[in-house]
């Protein structure tokens, strides 16, 4: 095998040896010495049977082959961790980290010269563009697409929001036993990943407007032809970034992540998508502060009428053009200048795209869009000093500025134990706080944010309530709910020290976050305050003592890249 362009191979300090030894056992393919002097192209395979979002795509990366081959390139497919929301414990942002690790190490580490990324479940996305950045050779991104709609006596299904809406209604008696298990059956019934605008959608979404993935890949539905056709252009267009040289560092720039949050913000994304922006500018020493979320949002029209905070869900966006039709109506807003995995700017790329009327139900005008402003707005104040954020078009309208009495869970277990207890007399107006359970805290900062509403509430017809927590929602969960509160109790954070009782004032029209408790209250309260004992010992304690905090990206602190510097 050839020395790949931009990396040296392991030497065993005898260079004619370590040719002889490897050209022996690159044989095993068939392939012979003068095909690997054409582009290597590794592809980054996350199948998995536990993860089902990607139980599927042993097809596409096949797909993804062909493209290479035709291109004059040699694929080669390498395993790295697979994430599955639904079966990871104790969540899979606690392992994200390790995933972006193994991407990028297994990348830097084995001889290739391009490399094609292959998720889609929440947490992969954002770990393979983290160590694609980090390891910096040209790469591609592609997921294995979002489900096809469920569908429930004439419902259209979307998992998991209607996972959390049935259940929600489940335990309000609202619907029966066998009503819940025919919808248990109909809410995922195709392979791929969740198909309302979560978190996985959410990131492909990004992972386009930043140049990482082909033009309309986001969107094309898991069992849908122009998923393969997509992989297969995928394919052919890694030969020719290495051909061109052009790398992650080149296409994930301040501009392309403005870009990335302007979309985020037009199709009404997941809140976990500020978190895993942020690691990735990180990756590449782009400072992206959180307050850079609420600035583009207050100047981004949401446009796009998509679950959990609209109307449809991935196929009808599909149907209606995608990201590409988002980017063309942002387009005034956007920094069209730059480059992308095309080969070409984003100007080039969306130049063509047009938008049938039929469909402007689903991507509106950017003259007249569905609101004003973008899905998520960033709280600030003494309860968050570092932070907060909120989907307030996930929420309910007349709860965006409340005063409430606190009802305080001070972990996910005691949350589980109490919270239909009817002696806690909770009401509609109070205010529930989930604390340590955050990054350092839980650890990993579960997606447990969106706290149920007591059953008792439940019966009595109440649907939402406010929450607050340093945790994180799933992008297919919604409600008034407040998430990623920095910096976290178990770091001493202000919302370890709420008490029930207390009053909080929510205004998210002037973006506040109070807790109406004195400073010098505050202080006695600090003042009694013991830190969490840390994992005695492997990954988790690596986690807890490295992991940064919400408003930081959750990233471990050695991975940053110093500010506008490669790492090696
Ligand atoms: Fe994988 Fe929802 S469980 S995207």
């Amino acid at each position: 095998m050839k020395e790949p362009a931009n990396k040296k191979l392991t030497s065993y300090g005898d260079a004619g040896f370590s040719q002889f030894i490897r050209q022996a056992f690159n044989r095993h393919l068939g392939f012979d010495e003068e095909d690997f002097q054409k582009p290597v192209i590794g592809i980054c395979n996350t199948k998995s049977e536990i993860n089902r979002c990607h139980t599927h795509i042993g097809p596409l990366v096949e797909a993804i082959k062909k493209g290479v081959l035709m291109a004059g390139g040699i694929p080669l497919e390498f395993p790295t961790i697979s994430l599955g929301e639904i079966n990871t414990s104790p969540t899979t942002m606690l392992f994200r980290n390790l995933a972006a690790m193994d991407t990028e190490e297994m990348i830097r580490a084995q001889p290739m010269d391009g490399v094609v990324l292959i998720g889609g479940c929440d947490k992969v996305t954002p770990s393979q563009l983290m160590g694609a950045a980090s390891a910096d050779i040209p790469s591609i991104i592609i997921t294995g697409g979002p489900m096809n709609n469920g569908e429930y006596e004439g419902r259209t299904l979307g998992a998991c929001s209607d996972c959390r809406f049935f259940w929600q209604e489940y335990r309000g008696d609202n619907i029966t036993e066998q009503e819940k298990d025919a919808i248990n059956e109909a809410l995922a019934p195709t392979a791929g990943h969740c198909m309302v605008m979560g978190s996985a959608s959410t990131m492909a979404v990004c992972a386009e407007a930043m140049g990482m993935m082909l033009p309309g890949g986001a969107a094309i539905p898991a069992t849908h032809n122009a998923r393969l056709k997509h992989a297969i252009e995928t394919g052919k267009k890694i030969v020719e970034l290495v051909n061109k040289g052009i790398t992650p560092s080149q296409i994930i720039t301040e501009k392309s992540l403005d870009n990335a949050i302007r979309a985020l913000m037009a199709v009404g994304g997941s809140t976990n998508a500020v978190i895993h922006l942020i690691a990735i500018a990180g990756r590449l020493g782009i400072k992206l502060p959180l307050d850079r979320f609420d600035e583009l949002s207050k100047t981004t029209p949401f446009i796009a009428n998509l679950r959990p905070a609209g109307k449809y869900q991935m196929e009808d966006f599909f149907n209606a053009g995608g990201t590409p039709a988002v980017l063309k109506e942002l387009e005034s807003l956007l920094h069209l200048d730059e480059l992308t995995v095309t080969g070409t700017t984003l100007k080039e790329n969306i130049r063509d795209v047009t938008i049938s009327d039929v469909y402007r139900d689903i991507v509106y005008p950017f003259e007249q869009p569905l609101h004003k402003e973008g899905g998520i707005a960033v709280l600030k104040g003494n309860l968050a000093p570092n932070g907060a954020v909120i989907k307030p078009k996930a929420a309910s309208k007349d709860l965006l500025n409340h005063r409430g009495r606190a009802v305080v869970f001070s972990s996910t277990k005691e949350l589980e134990k109490m919270i239909d207890d009817p002696t806690l007399d909770i009401q509609a107006d109070d205010i529930l706080i989930l604390q340590n359970a955050g990054p350092v805290g839980a650890p990993g900062m579960p997606e447990a944010g969106m706290l149920p509403i007591p059953q008792y509430l439940l019966k009595k017809g109440v649907r939402d309530m406010i929450r607050i927590s340093d945790a994180r929602m799933s992008g297919t969960a919604f409600g008034t709910v407040i998430l990623h509160v920095a910096p976290e109790a178990a770091v001493g954070g202000p919302i370890g020290l709420i008490q029930t009782g207390d009053i909080i004032v929510v205004d998210v029209d002037n973006r506040k976050l109070e807790l109406l408790v004195s400073d010098e209250e505050l202080a006695n309260r600090k003042a009694s305050w013991t830190p969490p004992t840390i994992a005695a010992r492997g990954y988790v304690q690596m986690y807890q003592k490295h992991v940064m905090q919400a408003d930081k990206g959750c990233d471990f602190d050695f991975l940053l890249a110093p500010q506008k510097e490669k790492v090696r």
